[in-house]
C-alpha cells in the first residue's frame, strides 16, 4: 500500500510504501522464511550474533593450540561415551570360553573384537595424547611470549589446574583396561599415594576404593575417570574461556601497528573463525582416525589379565619424568617422624611434581617484569627479547627431557651417578648457552618491542566493538 505524507514546508509531499511489520507480507514469504522468522522472534539469534558473533580472533597459528586442547577434550568425551556403553567397570571374574577373566578386562577384549568400537577406542587413546601435547605447547607459547603477565596471571594459574587434571585423567584412564600392564602401572600410583606421611592410607583408600587391586578399585577409578575429573575440567575450562573472552586475547606484534589501542585485530567469530575452527576439528578427526587405524595401542592379549608374574612397565610419556626422578632417588632417603615414614616414593612421586607444578603456577609472580607492571601486557613478546625467560624455559624443558633419559638409564648403560650428573649439567649448560646467545643477539637489536598497552584501560572498560579486517 502506498500513502502520501505531507512535509513541513508548504507543498512538500512524499510517497511512502507501507509494509506490514516483518517486511514481506507473510502470505508472500516461503515456509522456510516463516520458520526462520518464527525462531528469530523467540530466540533472537540475530541480536546474539550482533553481540558475540563479531568478537575478533587474532590471526596467529599458535592461537589454535588452546582450541586443539578444547577439541581433543570434546573428542574424548564423545568417544568415551561410546566406549562406556560396552565397558563393564568391575573386576569381578566372569567366565568366557572356560577362562575366568575380570569383567573389565573381558569387556575391553569385546571392544577390541568389534571393528568400529576398536577404532573408537584407539581414537580415544590418541586423543588423550593429542590433548596433553596441545596443552603443553599452548602453555609453552604463553610462557615464551610472556603473555601470562598482567592481567592474565589468574588464567595462567587456572591453566596449570587444567594441566594437572588432564595428567590425572590420563593416569586413571590407564588403569581401566585392567590387563597386567594397567594393573602394574596403576599399582605404582597406589604406592605413591600410600607413601604420604600420616594420611597416606586414607588418601590411597579414598582414591583407589580400598587396597589396590581389590574389588572396590575399578568402580572407583571408573567414576573418577568418566565423571569426577571431566566434570571438574568442564567447569574449570568454562572459567578459563570466560576469562579469555573477558580479558580478550593477546595479539601478535603486528596488531600494534594496525589496530587502535584497546581493540583486537582479527577475524570475526562468525563466520570466519567458526569455519577455521571447523576445519581444524575435521583435520584433528582425520589425523586421529588415521592414527587409530594404523598405530593401535598394545592389544590386551599382549600382557594378558593381571596375574602373579611381574610385568615390566613404564608409565606414559607425560608422567615418565616423575618416574625418571623416582628412579634417581636412592632408597636410603628414608626417615621417620612421629612414627610416619618419609621415603623415596613420597619425595619423588609427590613432593617433586608438586614443586614443579607449584613453580609453574607461580611463574607470573616470579617474573620480575610482571612484579613492576603498571600497564597490561597485550601483545606477544618476541621470545629472544627476554634471554632470562628463554634460558629458564629451555633449561626446564631440557631437564624434563633428561628425566625421560633417567627413566631408561639402566637399560642404556648409564649408572645412577652419571645420570644424576647429566640431568643437572645438561639443562644448566643449555640454559646458560641460550642466555648468552639471547644477550648477544640483544646487542644487535636497534629497538625492543614493547608488548604493553599504550595506556592502562581497565579490562572491563574496553570498548565492546572490535576491529576486524572485514570492518
Ligand atoms: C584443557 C586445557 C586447556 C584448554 C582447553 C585451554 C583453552 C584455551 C583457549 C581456547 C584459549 C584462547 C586461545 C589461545 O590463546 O590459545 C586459551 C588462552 C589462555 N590459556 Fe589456555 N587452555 C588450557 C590449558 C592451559 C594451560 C595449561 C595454561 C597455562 C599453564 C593456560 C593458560 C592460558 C592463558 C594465560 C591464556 C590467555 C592467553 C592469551 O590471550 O595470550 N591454558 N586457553
Amino acid at each position: 500500500m502506498t500513502i502520501r505524507q505531507t512535509g513541513r514546508t508548504p507543498g512538500e509531499t512524499r510517497e511512502l510504501e507501507v509494509r506490514p511489520r516483518g517486511g514481506v507480507p507473510s502470505a508472500r514469504r516461503g515456509p522456510q522464511q516463516r520458520m526462520a522468522d518464527w525462531v528469530e522472534e523467540r530466540v533472537g539469534l540475530a541480536a546474539f550474533n550482533r553481540k558475540y558473533g563479531r568478537k575478533a580472533f587474532p590471526v596467529h597459528t599458535t592461537f589454535f593450540l588452546g582450541e586443539m586442547a578444547l577439541f581433543s577434550f570434546v573428542i574424548l568425551v564423545l568417544t568415551g561415551a561410546y566406549l562406556g556403553l560396552i565397558y563393564v567397570p568391575s573386576s569381578d571374574p566372569i567366565t568366557i570360553g572356560g577362562e575366568d577373566l575380570p569383567a573389565a578386562y573381558a569387556s575391553v577384549r569385546l571392544i577390541e573384537s568389534i571393528p568400529v568400537a576398536n577404532l573408537l577406542r584407539n581414537v580415544h587413546h590418541w586423543a588423550s595424547h593429542l590433548m596433553i601435547i596441545s596443552i603443553v605447547l599452548h602453555s609453552l607459547r604463553i610462557y615464551f611470549t610472556g603473555t601470562y603477565r598482567k592481567p592474565r596471571e589468574l588464567n595462567w594459574a587456572i591453566g596449570v589446574v587444567l594441566l594437572g587434571l588432564s595428567l590425572m585423567a590420563g593416569f586413571v584412564g590407564y588403569s581401566l583396561p585392567y590387563d597386567s600392564y594397567a594393573v602394574t602401572a596403576t599399582g605404582i600410583g597406589y604406592g605413591i599415594a600410600r607413601s604420604i606421611p600420616f594420611v597416606g592410607h586414607i588418601a590411597a583408600d579414598l582414591f583407589f576404593g580400598g587396597a589396590f587391586p581389590s574389588f572396590g578399585s575399578v568402580p572407583r577409578l571408573y567414576t573418577i575417570h568418566v565423571f569426577i575429573v571431566p566434570a571438574i575440567m568442564t567447569a574449570v575450562m568454562g572459567l578459563h574461556l570466560v576469562l579469555v573472552i573477558k580479558q580478550k586475547h593477546t595479539q601478535p606484534g603486528y596488531a600494534r601497528r594496525l589496530a587502535e589501542p584497546g581493540k583486537v585485530l582479527g577475524v570475526p567469530l562468525w563466520p570466519y573463525q567458526a569455519i577455521l575452527a571447523g576445519v581444524l576439528l575435521m583435520l584433528m578427526f582425520g589425523v586421529l582416525f588415521l592414527l587409530g587405524a594404523l598405530v593401535p595401542p598394545h592389544p590386551l592379549e599382549a600382557y594378558g589379565p593381571p596375574g602373579p608374574a611381574n610385568t615390566a612397565v613404564k608409565p606414559d610419556w607425560y608422567v615418565l619424568w616423575i618416574y625418571g626422578f623416582l628412579k634417581l632417588i636412592p632408597a636410603s632417603v628414608n626417615f621417620s617422624v612421629a612414627g610416619s615414614t618419609f621415603g623415596p616414593n613420597f619425595f619423588g612421586g609427590l613432593v617433586f611434581p608438586a614443586i614443579v607444578l607449584g613453580l609453574l603456577t607461580l611463574a607470573p609472580w616470579l617474573d620480575s617484569t610482571n612484579r613492576k607492571a603498571t600497564r597490561n601486557y597485550e601483545y606477544l613478546e618476541p621470545p629472544r627479547q627476554s634471554p632470562m625467560r628463554m634460558a629458564i624455559g629451555t633449561g626446564v624443558l631440557v631437564y624434563i627431557l633428561m628425566l625421560f633419559v633417567a627413566a631408561y638409564y639402566d637399560e642404556i648403560g648409564l649408572n645412577v651417578g652419571l645420570t644424576w650428573l647429566l640431568t643437572i649439567a645438561v639443562p644448566l649448560v643449555t640454559g646458560a648457552a641460550v642466555f648468552l646467545w639471547g644477550k648477544r643477539v640483544a646487542r644487535y637489536r636497534e629497538e625492543d618491542f614493547d608488548p604493553r598497552t599504550v595506556d592502562t584501560p581497565a579490562t572491563g572498560d574496553q570498548p565492546a566493538t572490535e576491529a576486524t579486517p572485514a570492518d
